[in-house]
């Protein structure tokens, strides 16, 4: 973290863990089952369990497994929201939310790519872990409290239906269409099996080849 964020961070607190379940909470009652927003909220408590796990992690290949696993589903999650929600969010409620949400998921992608630069084991991985972990709740608080419950409330039934189709659709094309192994892995990240380059085999991005071609209308 520079100088200038820790700064920022000293005079503008982020919203603390009661004000985020509270948020969580008031999102989960606006939801309906099987919808977008549940699907979402899902893969945020998906998330979180992800970094809880590599914080916990006790040596550096445990530590790396549970970072390519929070890779995986934060990157899956992210390039669904972006292809899919924020667009929505902008019809119904202007640019300003979106252009806030893909600056800030933009900025974790970059922050987690910097994070596979340092020694898993070392305090500098722990502080920008828990530098990228401390952004991405907020920028999830944001979702929950606000941005998302307006287009809950905005988009009309079929847009609603349309949005929990095309991000299953998003999240599954990146994360293999299995969220439940991601679950598993969270809980027990040795379960993961690395092949020759390092990628798990439950988690890699498909090859072209492997792809399933998708109709075009
Ligand atoms: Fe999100």
């Amino acid at each position: 973290m520079s100088v200038i964020d820790t700064i920022v961070e000293a005079v503008a607190p982020r919203e603390n863990e009661r004000t985020h379940q509270e948020a969580r909470t008031k999102a989960k009652a606006v939801a309906d089952s099987g919808d977008w927003l549940s699907l979402i909220l899902e893969h945020h408590e998906l998330i979180e369990a992800a970094f809880a796990a590599v914080k916990s992690a006790g040596a550096a290949p445990t530590r790396t497994a549970a970072q390519k696993v929070l890779a995986v589903l934060l990157t899956g999650h992210a390039n669904a929201e972006e292809s899919v929600i924020y667009p929505a969010l902008t019809r119904v409620a202007g640019k300003g939310y979106a252009t806030e949400a893909y600056s800030e998921q933009a900025t974790a992608k970059t922050e987690m790519a910097a994070l596979e630069t340092l020694a898993p084991m070392s305090p500098e991985y722990l502080q920008k872990l828990e530098h990228i972990r401390d952004a991405v709740a907020h920028h999830v608080y944001q979702e929950e409290s606000t941005w998302f419950l307006a287009l809950k409330a905005n988009a009309s039934a079929p847009e609603q239906i349309t949005l929990a189709r095309r991000y299953k659709e998003e999240f599954d094309r990146y994360v293999g269409g299995d969220a439940e192994s991601a679950s598993t892995e969270v809980a027990n990240p040795e379960s993961s099996s690395e092949n020759a380059e390092g990628i798990t085999t439950q988690h890699r991005v498909p090859e072209p080849s492997e792809r399933r071609e998708l109709p075009l209308a």
